[in-house]
């Protein structure tokens, strides 16, 4: 229900130019009504004073269901809803299928997010476009469109020339094969580090990866099996965050039609010279110029982004495409969506960069398996051994503690992500973030257990429900309920799952006061099927509201 379009709908007043639906607002406190109407913005209009034109569209007010009373206060039309009317219209008009929205009408959207360079470990960045673009994929399905999950993993470059290097000068394909992901990091480091004196390394990298271009017979495989290696770790981690993308092709894949894009862009013009290298000059548009070709042939990653976007196209004929990435890229989306636009593709209109704030681990607060900095495989590590504590202090039995735990310490870590405005730098909290008190993920699920648990007790009558028991507290969460499709709608447009995040809290907190000073269940039939009919709805909104925010309900905890 339109709670603001039926109030508008009852003025039976016309004013040019006024549409009363979009100055009615939510009231900000229950004595004011649930909505209200400001007059201060009419008195120039109708040349009167804010008291004498409420007076005139109280008057003007048609009587109708959902409105029980309205008062006048300062200036204010106050409306207060028939809480009974409107519980009982909602919930029994409740379909949670209704929240699969159509604004999308099918349209394409790739998402191009997780993307992670593979010379290096996953770093809690990783966590954060990953998180971020999860949640937008699940947005952006829920409001109609159909996504594709695209994660641009980085393959190319100097970086596995240094490991490759490394390998062969301290290591062994042996090492690696037993060792995995963890020594290939080693390597990279070392050889950055022992480069700093010995410059030669630097040549050597270079001359490495070049062979891996040229599709070396010794070089190249050994470089398909680090890559291997590497995106098998990578795609565990994804796995253990629950999230599936549907097309792993990265730098290395696109680079391949490079000849192509750049006799594309010395067709159109525009590409010059300087000191040797080629690049698209885009200081007319207040950006720096684009280097598209190094003197020594080598293509950089804006280059090998034009080429993913046109084959992208040419394959998905995609809607939008949107690439998920630290806030550190801006200008490198803003010069490739502009080199798209000057050589002419359409398309360029529907690229989008969503960006983020850096998140931050506190000093020294998770250990290191490796002794350097915690990387993101030892914040899981640390996320699971947390929720196992907790899990291990319940007095009751659970079905399945590994994975009631697996499924804690992955909502932990996404709410860590979401919980904020997307592009504030955040750290993330150690202390708190298990805990069942206060906002934090834990504390989503148990109240979300809570409602399975009184649902579990509950055995149904055919009896009517009776809603005249609702109070405030129920009633609040009808509207919530009411109104969660905007939520939706918000959270997308804005490219921010902090507001769904946000509202889901105010659900719980909510919830659980309601919980708190009601018994669900008593001897009046009616009224307790009241109330098990708003905690149904209740439960698939937060079930839903939940798995867009890339966290699992629980059934116990
Ligand atoms: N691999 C890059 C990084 O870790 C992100 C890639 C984003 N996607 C893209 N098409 N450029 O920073």
């Amino acid at each position: 229900m339109n709670f603001k379009r039926c109030l508008a709908d009852s003025i039976d007043l016309e004013l040019e130019n006024v549409d009363f639906e979009n100055l009615i607002v939510e009231s900000i406190s229950p004595d004011k009504g649930d909505y209200c109407l400001p007059c201060f913005s009419l008195a120039k209009l109708m040349k009167k004073n804010p008291l004498e034109i409420a007076n005139i569209i109280l008057a003007s007010i048609k009587q109708t269901d959902l409105i029980e009373k309205v008062e006048i206060l300062n200036g204010y039309i106050n409306f207060f809803l028939n809480k009974s009317y409107v519980a009982k219209n909602v919930l029994e008009n409740f379909n949670i299928a209704d929240l699969k929205l159509a604004d999308g009408k099918g349209e394409i959207v790739l998402i191009d997010y997780g993307s992670p360079n593979l010379a290096k470990s996953l770093h809690i960045g990783h966590l954060k476009t990953t998180i971020i673009g999860e949640s937008l994929a699940r947005l952006f399905e829920q409001c109609g469109y159909v996504v594709k999950r695209l994660n641009y993993v980085g393959d190319y470059g100097t970086p596995f020339g240094k490991m490759i290097g490394g390998m062969l000068k301290w290591g062994s394909m042996e090492e690696v094969k037993q060792k995995g992901n963890d020594v290939l990091q080693d390597y990279y480091i070392r050889f950055n580090q022992e480069e700093k004196d010995n410059p030669e390394l630097t040549q050597l990298a270079r001359d490495i990866f070049k062979k891996i271009e040229l599709k070396d017979k010794e070089i190249y495989p050994i470089y398909q099996t680090i890559v291997d290696i590497a995106l098998a770790e990578a795609k565990r981690m994804f796995d253990l965050l629950g999230v599936k993308f549907d097309d792993y092709r990265g730098e290395m894949y696109f680079n391949q039609f490079a000849p192509q894009v750049i006799k594309m862009l010395e067709d159109k013009n525009l590409l010059v010279e300087s000191q040797g290298a080629k690049i698209v000059d885009l200081t007319p548009y207040d950006l720096t110029p684009a280097v598209i070709l190094k003197n020594d042939g080598t293509t950089l990653y804006t280059t090998r982004d034009i080429c993913a976007a046109i084959e992208r196209y040419k394959e998905y004929h995609f809607n939008k495409m949107i690439y998920v990435t630290a806030i550190q890229q801006n200008l490198n989306f803003r010069q490739l969506f502009k080199i798209m636009e000057l050589a002419g593709y359409e398309f360029a209109h529907d690229m989008e960069h969503v960006s983020y704030g850096m998140m931050s681990l506190p000093d020294g607060k998770i250990s290191s398996r490796r002794g350097k900095q915690a990387v993101l495989v030892d914040l899981m590590d640390y996320a699971l051994s947390e929720a196992n504590n907790i899990i291990k202090g319940r007095k009751f039995e659970i079905e399945d503690p590994s994975d009631v735990a697996k499924k804690v310490a992955r909502a932990v870590l996404s709410f860590a992500v979401l919980k904020v405005d997307r592009n504030k730098d955040c750290v993330f909290d150690v202390k708190t973030a298990f805990s069942f008190e206060g906002e934090t993920a834990p504390y989503m699920q148990y109240t979300y257990t809570r409602i399975e648990s009184v649902l579990r007790k509950y055995r149904d009558t055919k009896d009517k429900a009776d809603y005249t028991c609702f109070n405030q507290d129920a009633f609040e969460l009808v509207k919530y309920i009411n109104d969660f499709s905007i939520i939706i709608r918000q959270s997308l447009i804005k490219r921010d799952p902090s507001i769904m995040v946000k509202r889901l809290l105010d659900i719980c907190k909510a919830f659980n006061k309601f919980y708190t000073a009601t018994k669900i269940l008593d001897d009046n039939v009616a009224a307790t099927k009241a109330k098990i009919n708003l905690i149904t709805a209740l439960k698939d909104v937060l079930a839903l509201g939940f798995n867009l925010i890339c966290i699992d309900t629980l059934k116990e905890m």
